[in-house]
């Protein structure tokens, strides 16, 4: 599409690009107008991403980084404004599991390595995408920023995920104050909560054997969320139909969270 869309002139990054969720949202925001910069770590699944929004007819730009280095997630936002003419929306996706012997467990069982490999890949990432995020939109006079955060962080259901609810937990939290503390600036602030939605970072979890029937089971629409049916929240709260929107958290889960 490229412009006349409901993003139309909108310039955003969205890190954690290349696959799942993001890739589904900064596809979603070329489609709908915005010009859109691709943060992520691999670089060739963020150009296959890119690829597909310029086909359309659309903006993107490939911005390789690591959200955890605050030099590398800093020179993606300049290099996007520098592109795009500023930025305006600033999504943060990227994000971690380390589910099922890959570090993360009940606390009496997580060591300190894999709490910290959590902290930094979903705390302080999104912390380092917030602060520089936030500088670019101060420089624009204003904008919208989405945090990606889940369940986990509201509900006790993620047995075996204590470091993974505990970051998120931490998200929802950032969400609150900066809201409150960036409205002067014209800056809104909200919280996506996406449910169980079939992507890469579920994948382990979906190969065991019966884990995803009983997961589904949980859920009141009896299926897992494809990763497109989560993308129009985030257009919705880029767009000016959301102008009133601020600190304000968004479930997306096929009913579950009304079931535990
Ligand atoms: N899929 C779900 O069921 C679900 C549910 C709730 C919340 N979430 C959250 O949604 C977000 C997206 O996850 P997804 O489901 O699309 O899975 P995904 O694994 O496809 O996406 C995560 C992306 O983040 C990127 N990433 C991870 N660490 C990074 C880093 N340090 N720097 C840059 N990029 C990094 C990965 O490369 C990947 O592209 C995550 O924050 C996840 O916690 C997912």
């Amino acid at each position: 599409m490229g412009d006349g869309g409901r993003l139309a002139g909108r310039r955003a990054i969205v890190t954690g690009a290349g696959t799942g969720i993001g890739r589904s949202v900064a596809i979603a925001f070329g489609n709908e107008g915005a010009g859109v910069g691709l943060v992520g770590r691999r670089e060739e699944p963020l150009r296959e991403a890119a690829a597909q929004i310029t086909a359309s007819g659309g903006t993107a730009i490939v911005l390789p980084a690591d959200v955890t280095r605050e030099a590398e997630i800093e020179a993606a936002i300049l290099s996007a404004e520098r592109h795009l003419g500023g930025l305006d929306t600033i999504v943060g996706v990227a994000g971690i599991e380390l589910y099922g012997g890959r570090g993360d467990d009940r606390v009496d069982r997580v060591e300190v390595a894999a709490w910290q490999a959590m902290i930094d890949a979903n705390l302080t990432g999104m912390f380092l995408t917030l602060k520089h995020g936030t500088r670019a939109l101060l420089r624009n006079q204003g904008g919208s920023m989405i945090i990606t955060g889940s369940p986990t962080a509201i509900r006790g259901h993620a047995l075996g995920e204590f470091a993974y609810s505990s970051s998120k937990a931490g998200t929802h939290g950032m969400v609150r104050v900066c809201a409150t503390e960036l409205a002067p600036e014209g800056i809104r602030v909200n919280c996506v909560i996406p449910g169980m939605i079939d992507t890469p970072i579920n994948a382990g979890f979906f190969a065991l054997p019966g884990a995803r029937a009983e997961a589904e089971a949980k859920i009141p629409m009896k299926r897992a969320g494809r990763p497109d049916e989560v993308a129009g929240i985030y257009v919705w709260l880029a767009s000016d139909e959301a102008s009133y929107t601020t600190g304000a958290f968004f479930v997306i889960d096929g009913g579950q969270i009304s079931m535990c």
